[in-house]
């Protein structure tokens, strides 16, 4: 059995130290890219609070060939959309710029792919394997302005963790 649980009343770095620490230990031994992508999800969901989505999106061959786009990775939260072109949404604007997408209010960002309408605010971070995305993590919260420098911060350092394990 897994216990990964956050001591009551983290600040948010310390959070993430602990979210990284144990996303670390999970994930070292293993191999199996769907199985990290797992837990992580489960850690993410475990460590944060106020999110009601928490997950990956891979790049991923188009189903009918032609450019790669994001595909559904494992995730904890409601069903999303399975698939997301580059360039389209908070997740594809991610993955198109290789940059962090830092979003205080979903409604006010152009293109924003409302998978769940309960979704206010939203951190979409890219997973860089040699200088190449490969997967966004993706964080969807209730609350506006839910996420901060320091959640932006704690989720890349994640990112590149996870580059060579997932
Ligand atoms: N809102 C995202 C789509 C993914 S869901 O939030 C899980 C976007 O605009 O890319």
């Amino acid at each position: 059995m897994y216990d990964f649980k956050p001591a009551a009343a983290l600040d948010p770095q310390e959070l993430h130290r602990e979210l990284f620490a144990a996303a670390d230990a999970l994930t070292a031994d293993e191999p199996d890219g769907v199985a990290n992508m797992a837990n992580v999800a489960a850690l993410l969901w475990e460590f944060l609070p106020v999110l009601n989505w928490a997950g990956f999106y891979r790049v991923a061959p188009a189903k009918t060939g032609g450019a790669d786009e994001l595909v559904l990775g494992p995730f904890v939260g409601r069903p999303a959309c399975i698939r997301i072109p580059f360039g389209t949404g908070v997740c594809g604007t991610a993955a198109e710029s290789r940059a962090t997408q830092l979003v205080a209010d979903v409604h006010a960002f152009p293109g924003h792919i409302a998978c769940d309408a309960a979704s206010a605010s939203e951190l979409v971070v890219p997973v860089l394997r040699d200088g190449r995305v490969i997967a966004v993590i993706d964080l969807d919260s209730p609350s506006p302005s839910r996420f901060t420098e320091a959640d932006a911060a704690g989720i890349e350092a994640l990112a590149s963790l996870l580059a060579e394990r997932i």
